[in-house]
Formats: C-alpha cells, structure tokens, sequence
C-alpha cells in the first residue's frame, strides 16, 4: 500500500510539510509505503485547456507535474496540503488539481484512491481550501478520509501544535485503514467527469 502527500506550499520545510511528515509518519507506522512530494522547487505550469488530454491521457506541458502523475497514480490514498494563501490553496495547489484533467480517462483515474486533506492558515481560509478538496475528491469518484485544519503562521510554528500534530499521525493511520476496505464505486457510476448534462439540458 502506498500513501502520498502531496504539498503546495512554497516553503520547503513549511507547516504544511511538517504536517503532511507527520501524517506519512502514522501510514507507515500502520504498515503503508509513503512518500512526500512538494511543489517547493518545482515548475508545474497551468492547464492550458488544451483538452487533447481526454483522448489519450497525457498532458503535452513537460513538467514537474510528468513525475506527479506517475506518483498520483501509484498510490492508494493521497493526502493533499495546502496553506491558506489568499484565502484558499495556494495557485500551485490548485494548478496539481487543474492538471489532473488528464487523470479521468475510464483507463487511467483517480477512482476509488482514498484522499485526505491538511489545510494551514494564519487567520481566514480553511474551510475555502477544504470544500474545494473535498468537490475535488467526490469529482474524481474518490473516497473521502479526514481532514486537519491547523492554524500556524510562521515557518516552524506547526512544530508547537501538540494537537495538529496528533492528528497528523492519526490522519496517516485512518488513511491506511481506509484503503485496506478495498472500497469501490460501482462500475456503472463511471461518468463523463465534467457535469454537463446534469444541470444543463
Ligand atoms: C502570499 C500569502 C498569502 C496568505 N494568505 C493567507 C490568508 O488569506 N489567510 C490565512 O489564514 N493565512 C494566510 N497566509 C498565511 C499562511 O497560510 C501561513 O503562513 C501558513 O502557516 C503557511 O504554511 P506553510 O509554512 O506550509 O507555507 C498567507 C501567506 C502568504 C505567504
């Protein structure tokens, strides 16, 4: 088994980093292969709304996104951090979702992947970025896990959160076991995952 964090903070050793270690921490302490991958350092451009993605699957904009899809793929359960920046995820967060349009193809998607959340902000945010996943998740057919929402500000503050950090670890643990009841969608709920035609004619 094999859970992924993914972050999208700039910072490269963040409070989101710190959180998304604790969590891998707690899926391989329950027995999961982990790892971290962060936005930090990389160049991941936008979607240019090409759409030749559909037909094949790939997107032509080599990347750093090219490694991601792989890793996205491999995993059984992905956890996505962001920090509030703005008053939502970061731009790079939200790039990594918009990017993986090329992962709804009936052969190649993101279905049945668990997916959990940690969200950092100073003040304001939170619950922006964690609709915003939690869309995202239900629109990929994946099965939703928990979030953490942890409020820190400077580079290292989510060191200090005793809490944040306890559910970091549990988050991983609960990540495990959600991805060992081998849940499935019903095939017949394979979809076009753009949603014209369930509101508009
Ligand atoms: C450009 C920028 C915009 C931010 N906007 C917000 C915001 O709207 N609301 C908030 O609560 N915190 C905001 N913050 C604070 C970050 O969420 C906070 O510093 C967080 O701990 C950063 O996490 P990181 O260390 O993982 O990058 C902002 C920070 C930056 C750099």
């Amino acid at each position: 088994m094999k859970i992924l964090g993914v972050s999208g903070s700039p910072r490269k050793k963040g409070n989101t980093v710190i959180l998304l270690e604790e969590m891998l921490r707690g899926a391989e302490e329950h027995g999961a292969n982990i790892e971290l991958f962060s936005v930090s350092g990389k160049e991941i451009r936008g979607c240019d709304g090409c759409y030749s993605c559909l037909a094949n699957g790939e997107c032509h904009i080599q990347d750093d996104m090219q490694p991601l899809y792989k890793k996205l793929m491999e995993a059984d359960g992905i956890v996505f951090g962001s920090p509030i920046h703005f008053y939502g995820m970061t731009a790079q967060a939200k790039v990594i979702l918009d990017r993986t349009t090329a992962l709804t193809r009936p052969d190649k998607n993101l279905s049945n992947k668990v997916g959990g959340v940690i969200i950092v902000a100073g003040s304001l945010g939170l619950i922006d970025a964690l609709k915003d996943y939690y869309f995202f998740f239900t629109v990929q057919q994946m099965l939703p896990a928990n979030f953490v929402g942890a409020y820190a500000l400077m580079k290292r503050d989510a060191k200090k959160l005793e809490k944040g950090l306890k559910a970091a670890f549990r988050l991983g643990k609960e990540m495990v076991q959600l991805v060992d009841k081998k849940f499935e969608f019903p095939s017949e709920f394979r979809r076009n995952y753009f949603a014209f035609g369930t509101h508009t004619h």
